[in-house]
């Protein structure tokens, strides 16, 4: 993955496209999840579509704050790929039963406040720090998550689906982790800390107020479906073995915060850690419906219809 040249990533990309109607949603198949899988699976599907529009999200901003036109064209396309994500998985939810037709799962509220603080910040984040969160997430969510369901899933339709999100799941890092490294080479010690002197602002603050309970959060979730936390773990470990392996990478300073903080989330004898942040989970999970901010109008392109 080191080092990939972005303009034949950028062609790649374009050449990989696919529909949800290249999917036979009718195939056989849909049998296969038992009723026992059913209620487990069908909270876990409501989270992964909302984490694709979490990177969707996430991938706007990035296309608007782009250093150059190739990058803005491969976040643009990966945007779109997220939303598909999402209307691939609400199809699949369709096709399992979970949702009735025009029906769209709710978020948990984790999910909820983190959506509603990249609708409101991200676009003024400098590119730098969306360029070393967003790889986190992909990383430690929006690719692993995909990967625990076909462990626990075999209906061959899902497995056609995501073995499609997961090849763009791995361009998506591809870039992720190349941008990472391209923000680390040849800085000084007073490139570095101009890097890092507009990240610390309110917003960042809110942003881990929203962000640390949505890790753990989601690590209840993954063990709630019955998998193992580890797994989840073995996943964030790949945060800081690919962004780490080049000398440019290590030098990101928001690489180091964040990998840092991953190895943090992993070890839950860092009480000073998850006892606070387990309670804001607990928090969060309480705050009613009603005080919460109404869903942003971008959403509405959630679709499980095959022509997307
Ligand atoms: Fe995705
Ligand atoms: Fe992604």
């Amino acid at each position: 993955m080191a080092n990939i040249d972005l303009d034949k990533m950028l062609e790649k990309v374009k050449s990989s496209q696919w529909l949800l109607a290249d999917i036979d949603w009718d195939a056989p198949g849909a049998e296969m999840i038992s009723d026992e899988q059913r209620p487990k699976l069908t909270r876990f599907m409501s989270d992964l579509v909302w984490i694709e529009h979490v990177g969707a999200r996430g991938f706007a901003a990035m296309a608007k704050n782009a250093p150059d036109d190739t990058l803005r064209q491969l976040y643009t396309y990966f945007h779109a790929e997220e939303q598909r994500h999402a209307n691939a998985e609400l199809a699949l939810m369709r096709r399992w039963g979970m949702l009735e037709e025009g029906d769209i799962p709710v978020p948990n509220n984790s999910i909820r406040l983190s959506i509603e603080w990249l609708d409101r910040y991200a676009d003024d984040l400098p590119y730098h720090v969306l360029g070393s969160v967003i790889p986190a997430l992909e990383v430690a969510l929006d690719g692993a998550l995909c990967k625990f369901l076909l462990d626990e899933v075999s209906d061959p339709v899902c497995h056609d689906v995501f073995a499609r999100i997961n090849d763009d799941e791995s361009r998506h890092l591809g870039v992720g982790f190349t941008v990472m490294e391209m923000q680390g080479h040849d800085k000084t010690l007073l490139d570095l800390v101009e890097m890092i002197t507009p990240a610390v602002d309110l917003r960042v603050v809110l942003g881990l107020v929203v962000y640390w309970p949505l890790l753990n959060k989601m690590r209840d979730n993954v063990v709630a479906m019955g998998l193992p936390e580890e797994k989840l773990f073995g996943a964030m470990k790949k945060f800081e073995k690919i962004g780490g392996r080049t000398a440019a990478g290590r030098r990101n300073p928001f690489f180091r915060v964040i990998s840092a903080h991953m190895k943090t989330v992993m070890d839950r004898d860092q009480l000073f850690y998850h006892v606070p942040v387990d309670l804001m989970v607990r928090l969060t999970d309480r705050i009613p419906r009603r005080l919460l901010p109404a869903v942003p109008s971008w959403v509405k392109e959630l679709t499980a219809e095959p022509y997307a």
